[in-house]
């Protein structure tokens, strides 16, 4: 990966590169907790050590993704968390069709999908009043092991088999990323309610189970503060705070 490209397209966001890490949520934070402004980004070639949601691992072998954590100073009500989450798959999503022109669907609260594949995967974290939003992407994986929770798909294997530039999806993501903030900040949460709502799927009308419960139900739009609603059979509606969804089968 041309760091240096990236950080001469990129001046608004001071980029701490690792060939190899860890995982970038871990030297995100100890940025964060020294100050660190909004917009700064660790990036990795390789995570030993990535971590995605709910306890789960995030395969990050060397050259092949993008494993990025990104400081967002959003100024949020901790009430309003939620939006941040849904704020980064939407820019995700948005970097990716612009790069690729591949078409993506958002599953709540941000998991970024070919069809019904996961091509990218969102954990945010909150440090000192600073989210720490970090970013997987499956760039050039030709092939995933057979039994994880949700299948994955790549950039590569949505494209033929070709190879795809990492470069210019990072610096696509980190503007992307920008936009969205900026968008939060002019036009307020509502507004990214509204983007998520129109991008997803799974925002309404679609038949899920919820993972924590094992529950069917049937979206039915997201509050204010960006919890999905979930309604049961027998009437009652659920707003999901943590956790995901699946589709019925
Ligand atoms: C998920 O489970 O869907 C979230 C995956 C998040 C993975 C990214 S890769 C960059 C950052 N560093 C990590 O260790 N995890 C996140």
């Amino acid at each position: 990966m041309n760091i240096e490209n990236i950080r001469a397209q990129r001046t608004a966001n001071p980029i701490h590169f690792f060939a190899s890490i860890g995982s970038t949520m871990t030297e995100a934070a100890k940025l964060a907790e020294t100050g660190a402004p909004h917009g700064a980004v660790v990036l990795a070639d390789e995570q030993t050590a990535g971590i995605g949601r709910l306890g789960r691992t995030w395969l990050s072998p060397p050259g092949t993704g993008i494993y990025c954590s990104v400081l967002l100073r959003l100024k949020l009500a901790p009430a309003s968390a939620p939006i941040a989450s849904l704020l980064v798959g939407l820019a995700a999503a948005d970097a990716i069709q612009k790069t690729t022109n591949l078409l993506c669907d958002l599953r709540w609260p941000n998991d970024v999908l070919i069809g019904e594949r996961k091509v990218a995967g969102i954990l945010t974290q909150l440090v000192n009043d600073c989210v720490i939003a970090g970013i997987g992407i499956n760039v050039n994986q030709l092939s995933f092991p057979p039994d994880l929770r949700t299948p994955a798909t790549s950039l590569r294997m949505e494209s033929n088999g070709r190879e795809q530039a990492r470069e210019p999806l990072v610096i696509q993501l980190l503007e992307s990323v920008e936009t969205f903030c900026e968008k939060l900040w002019s036009e307020g949460a509502k507004e990214i309610l509204r983007a998520f709502s129109a991008a997803s799927s799974y925002a309404r009308h679609r038949r899920v189970i919820v993972e924590e419960s094992g529950e069917r139900g049937t979206t039915s739009g997201l509050d204010d503060n960006g919890f999905l609603l979930i309604r049961f059979e027998n009437g009652q509606t659920q707003r999901l705070a943590t956790g995901g969804v699946r589709p019925v089968p």
